[in-house]
């Protein structure tokens, strides 16, 4: 339903009011234009993908608080967390790391949980696990809140035996010993699991190995991971830190050398780009804040190149391009860390703007990517929830993947915005029959838009939005306060076929705009 005069002038009023009570910001009218048939390809769920590592709170106390807990559970499994996830739609949870993956062995967490081995955390903080969270309690996660298991092997400190014997007790229907011994383990029917990460970060934790060492290990892995049952595995190969086009023209040329190796080519190839903050999550200021989120033009260049690149020896695009890991990493407080666990930060409004601006980047190259995955999913780094004893609050960055998961499965089309550099208005939209979805973002927080959204060939006959928005870069939802950062109605206004938004200073915002 298109709002009326009466609505907008309400909503303008109130912005008005606003704008009065909090500060002297400008107002920039900025034009956009979509063009609902220029195709840039599907916006594949996945690309709101996530991450859980064994780090910090993420899996033990956060995802997990075991069957006996006093906190409301699912077999162990957190209930408030499984509901809230399942809310925003999870397409896709890569587990267990992260540099925690190249030193898990999967054997550890099966079976009855009092006989599994205590192991000790190597990455982060050496203490020690009771792997009681393992293989069938991560697929039973995944299971209620609905999303695709994607499983990252061990290649640093594990074999190739090793992991192809995990993905045939994940994955195979029949009569082996494996098989049998998942049955045992409570799970008849195979578990599926298509996603395959063949080691994580080589360059790094995962074995500090050169880009020619990592290719020569990645085929000997492959060569054994051609799949059980019904499922074809899709491998993931481990890509480069950030933009780094070294690593990846030294793995593809290791990989194409021989004809050889083109039958363990992998099928997906993972870089991580995190946007880190010189300031602790909230304290922030407008310097560092407008740094961390100027990365996020960056991440959308090295999309562009490391694609341009992998089309030089991949020029048909079998192999898609992952983000396995992005998000904001800010400086840490180490007594938030002793009292949180590793790695945890506030989630702020700023990490709201970010999340938004990531998310929009990759709808904007929907076609150079297959999946991207958030660090992290609970109590670690630009996590969706934070969880304390029995609470658990929505952060704001979890209101900005819920406001913009009206793209998943459709189909991204042309934006035009004005050039105002990487802290410019940023716009992604997409298409389902005859309405689009546009996502605005403004990650200014002196300046107000008004924005223009003009369709090229194409007339708004009604558009709704909704809203995430705080003047304050600084707050974030807390225990004492969870839901100060929440989306909500927001007035636009359609005229004579195109729409109008006020869009404040750190804003997100999605409009679900009806062609006629
Ligand atoms: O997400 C935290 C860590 O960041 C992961 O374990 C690692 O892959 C990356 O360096």
């Amino acid at each position: 339903m298109p709002l009326t005069r009466r609505d907008w002038l309400a909503g303008a009023a109130a912005a008005v009011l606003t704008t009065r009570k909090s500060s002297a910001w400008q107002t920039a009218a900025r034009r956009v234009t979509v063009h609902p048939d220029l195709e840039v390809g599907v916006i594949q769920p996945a690309l709101h993908g996530h991450f859980a590592e064994h780090l910090g709170s993420c899996v033990y106390g956060g995802l997990w608080v075991g069957r006996d807990s006093a906190i409301p559970n699912i077999n162990g499994l957190r209930k408030q967390a499984v509901e809230d996830l399942r809310a925003v739609g999870i397409p896709v949870l890569r587990w267990p790391g992260g540099c925690f993956a190249d030193d898990y062995h999967w054997r550890d967490g099966i079976g009855p949980a009092a006989r599994r081995p205590k192991r000790v955390n190597l990455w982060w903080g050496k203490y020690v696990e009771d792997n009681s969270f393992g293989t069938h309690e991560f697929l039973e996660l995944c299971r209620l809140i609905g999303a695709e298991p994607y499983l990252a092997g061990n290649v640093g400190s594990g074999t190739p035996a090793e992991l192809r014997d995990w993905m045939e007790y994940c994955n195979l229907p029949g009569e082996s010993t494996l098989a049998e011994e998942r049955k045992a383990n409570g799970a008849p029917e195979p578990f599926h699991v298509r996603y395959w990460g063949v080691g994580n970060e080589n360059w790094g934790c995962g074995g500090f190995l050169t880009a020619e060492e990592y290719a020569a290990l990645y085929r000997r892995f492959a060569t054994y991971l051609g799949g059980f049952g019904t499922v074809k595995p899709y491998l993931i190969a481990c890509g480069p830190s950030s933009n780094d086009l070294d690593w990846t023209r030294r793995f593809f040329a290791s990989m194409t050398a021989t004809r050889l190796t083109s039958h363990v080519m992998p099928h997906g190839y993972a870089m991580h780009f995190y946007s880190s903050g010189k300031a602790l999550a909230a304290q922030h200021t407008v310097e560092t804040m407008q740094e961390q989120l100027s990365s996020f033009a960056r991440m959308e260049e090295a999309i562009r190149q490391q694609r341009a690149l992998l089309d030089t020896y991949d020029p048909e695009r079998k192999i898609g391009l992952l983000i396995d890991e992005w998000g904001v990493w800010d400086r840490m407080d180490p007594e938030d860390e002793k009292r949180y666990g590793r790695l945890w930060q506030p989630i702020t409004m700023r990490g709201a703007v970010a999340a938004a601006l990531g998310l929009n980047v990759f709808h904007r190259q929907a076609d150079k990517l297959v999946m991207c995955n958030l660090a992290q999913i609970v109590n670690v780094l630009h996590a969706l929830l934070l969880t304390r004893e029995d609470r658990c609050v929505r952060t704001p960055a979890y209101h900005a993947f819920d406001l913009l998961k009206a793209h998943r499965g459709r189909t991204a089309v042309r934006v035009e915005t004005p050039q105002d550099g990487p802290l410019g208005l940023s716009v992604s939209a997409s298409r389902q029959d005859n309405e689009l979805a546009v996502s605005c973002v403004n990650p200014r927080h002196d300046a107000a838009l008004r924005v223009e959204l003009v369709l090229a060939g194409a007339q708004a006959a009604s558009a709704a939005a909704r809203i995430l928005h705080d003047p304050d870069f600084n707050s974030g939802n807390t225990f004492a306060q969870p839901e100060r950062i929440t989306p909500r109605a927001h007035p636009v206004r359609v005229q004579a076929g195109r729409v109008e938004i006020e869009l404040p200073p750190l804003a997100v915002l999605t409009a679900m705009v009806r062609l006629s």
